[in-house]
């Protein structure tokens, strides 16, 4: 997840395109760029981290610059460095590409071009673009701007995966132009200027009047004029939308907290972690794993590692992993890892499991399954991360930048890149095709099935409402609800501080049924078939100490009688329901916390990376 913006007309064009740039910096702030157009051609800053370093670089001589693209980079290919920041140009220099998303297929991009005799500094998957359009154009010096649009479209035609592109050329000297497919992009409409952003906020300093493009959309924006067309150069007519929202609430997209916005990027979380590990035939690929069949068949056991939320996904990936691929698979967290003489030798998979790619436990653990010859596989956000570089073996979760302190979509995108990997794990060896083809199923209906749950949310604020007098909260579940609600019950805690506990369902007889009395609340997770009848009478068990029951349900179960509230959610395979039961119970942490007035996206005592050990 990255951010573009860019800018046509009469104001400084590179201060202009910077300015809502910073709008953008929740996106990704590895690094920034920008390109614009000068009396000698197309030049280019670059810096690596936050966008205020970029902005040191800019001096008065851009400000007679009319034309400019930017871009605030959350890095998927290539180290967070300065080489690797966009815009990226082509060898003639002639032309700048910004671009958000990813193109599955650069690497074979990249090596026909090379081919031909491209040349490319970075290690990025942008830096394909420039050349292709590069390699698309009429060997001639004079090159119309028709040509140059004619060829960007074929260019873009030849990518797959996702993108939204800004680009520059010489070749259309007073212009911008722009794609989208998969990745959002809107124009922002002027008097006598034109704007260009991954997203709405971004240009409200200037316009309210926006067109959102649509996937399969490119437009060639100039000062005075925009025209929308698709790839095929077929002219098209957008509306053109007037913003009424206030301007404060912008950089969190119109949300109210980094955190609710967050969870409503979880049906793209998903969606992206997916993307280009699934192959026609339902295979999984991983190719960033690289763990050959003989390597795999020397592994006798795995241990996962993690702290906190994505300790939590460990605990859900022990089941999923156990069951596909039946070897002994322990979750334990990292700061109990290092310290515990862990038995790993090399006949040992250890996967490290951590958004940031920082926390200093994890790290440790990592350092330690080494020296005692563990292959170490990291399933992380953070592209560059320590974590990223360090492990034999990466899979990257694809939840771009995560503000909130409280995790919500990393959470997700962990158990989807958990499930991919036991998949792939399985598939030549116990998995059957028929098992496999319910899974991959399976997951790409996530997204769909969670923006289901997303689109009933008011359901959950007024439950959370209704619940806020409660000061005790216990989350149950058995089996896979059990590892569940162990992260929802951290949800909870770390944002609204009540107190909030999760247990085997089966263990409340032996112990904490004795704190349960009228006040205390009770959420049963009652999604796996094979455990609900024990489940249910568990939570009767409850009901007689006149706690009060919330359950969550696979829509079309039946309702519990014990039950006072009842959370639907749509039904995936038994394995995946944890993907979908966390959506609801994250919003019931939400509006939970907010009815009490807590410090939702930075909770007391609490910080986003914890780096100490
Ligand atoms: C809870 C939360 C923390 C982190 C933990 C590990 O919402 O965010 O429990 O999950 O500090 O952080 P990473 O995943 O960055 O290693």
């Amino acid at each position: 997840m990255c951010g573009i913006t860019g800018y046509v007309g009469d104001r400084p064009a590179v201060k202009t395109a910077i300015k809502n740039l910073k709008r953008l910096e929740y996106r990704g702030y590895d690094s920034s760029g920008v390109a614009y157009s000068s009396a000698t051609g197309i030049e280019v800053r670059k810096s690596q981290g936050k966008i205020a370093n970029l902005e040191s670089l800019i001096g008065a001589e851009t400000d007679l610059s009319t034309v400019a693209i930017s871009h605030t980079r959350w890095a998927t290919h290539g180290r967070p460095n300065e080489v690797n920041a966009h815009p990226h140009k082509d060898c003639s220099g002639k032309i700048a590409v910004v671009h958000n998303g990813i193109v599955e297929n650069y690497a074979i991009l990249r090596q026909q071009l090379k081919i031909k005799g491209h040349e490319f500094i970075s290690d990025t998957d942008t830096e394909v673009i420039s050349h292709l359009i590069e390699d698309k154009l009429p060997a001639s010096d004079q090159i119309t701007a028709k040509e140059f649009l004619l060829a960007t479209r074929q260019a873009l035609k030849e990518l797959s995966g996702s993108f939204a592109v800004g680009i520059i050329s010489d070749y259309i000297p007073n212009a911008v132009f722009v794609a989208r497919k998969d990745s959002p992009l809107v124009i922002g409409l002027g008097e006598g200027e034109n704007f260009i952003a991954s997203d709405i906020p971004a240009v409200m300093a200037f316009t309210r009047r926006v067109i959102v493009m649509e996937d399969g959309d490119c437009a060639y924006i100039e000062r005075n004029s925009v025209d929308v067309f698709n790839l095929d150069g077929e002219r098209l007519d957008r509306n053109v939308l007037d913003v009424t929202w206030d301007d404060i609430s912008a950089e969190k997209g119109g949300f109210d907290h980094f955190m609710l916005k967050e969870i409503f990027e979880e049906p793209r979380t998903v969606r992206d972690t997916l993307r280009g590990h699934i192959l026609e035939n339902n295979r999984v690929e991983l190719p960033e794993v690289k763990f050959t069949t003989e390597q795999w068949n020397h592994i006798r056991r795995i241990t996962i590692v993690g702290c906190g939320t994505a300790f939590h996904a460990g605990l859900v990936g022990k089941r999923l992993l156990e069951q596909l691929i039946r070897r002994p698979v322990e979750a334990i967290v990292a700061s109990e890892f290092r310290y515990s003489d862990p038995i790993v030798d090399d006949e040992t998979l250890v996967i490290l499991i951590s958004q940031s790619g920082e926390t200093a436990d994890t790290l440790a653990a990592m350092r330690e399954a080494r020296k005692k010859g563990a292959h170490t596989l990291g399933i992380v956000n953070v592209v560059g991360s320590t974590l990223s570089r360090e492990a034999d073996a990466i899979l990257y979760t694809q939840a771009g930048p995560e503000i909130g302190v409280a995790s919500t979509k990393a959470y997700l995108a962990q158990l989807v890149a958990l499930s991919l990997l036991a998949i792939y794990l399985s598939q030549d060896h116990l998995l059957t095709e028929f098992d496999r083809n319910k899974m991959i199923t399976a997951l790409k209906q996530l997204p769909e099935q969670i923006e289901e749950i997303l689109g009933g949310c008011s359901h959950i604020e007024d439950l959370a409402r209704r619940l806020s007098s409660h000061s005790c909260f216990f989350f149950l579940g058995r089996s896979y609800d059990y590892a569940a609600s162990m992260e929802a019950a951290l949800k909870l805690k770390e944002i609204s501080y009540i107190h909030a506990e999760a247990y085997a369902a089966g263990e409340m007889k032996h112990g904490p049924l004795a704190l349960v009395e009228p006040g205390v609340s009770i959420i049963g997770l009652c999604t796996q078939p094979a455990t609900n009848e024990k489940m249910i009478s568990n939570l009767k068990e409850v009901k007689a100490r006149e706690g009060t029951i919330t359950t969550v349900i696979r829509k079309g179960d039946e309702v519990p009688d014990c039950a006072d509230e009842v959370i639907e959610i749509p039904i995936t395979e038994d394995a995946l329901m944890p993907v979908l039961a966390m959506v609801p119970l994250q919003l019931l942490s939400y509006y939970f916390a907010r009815e009490r007035g807590c410090s939702i996206d930075q909770p007391r005592n609490l910080a986003k990376s914890v780096t100490v050990e």
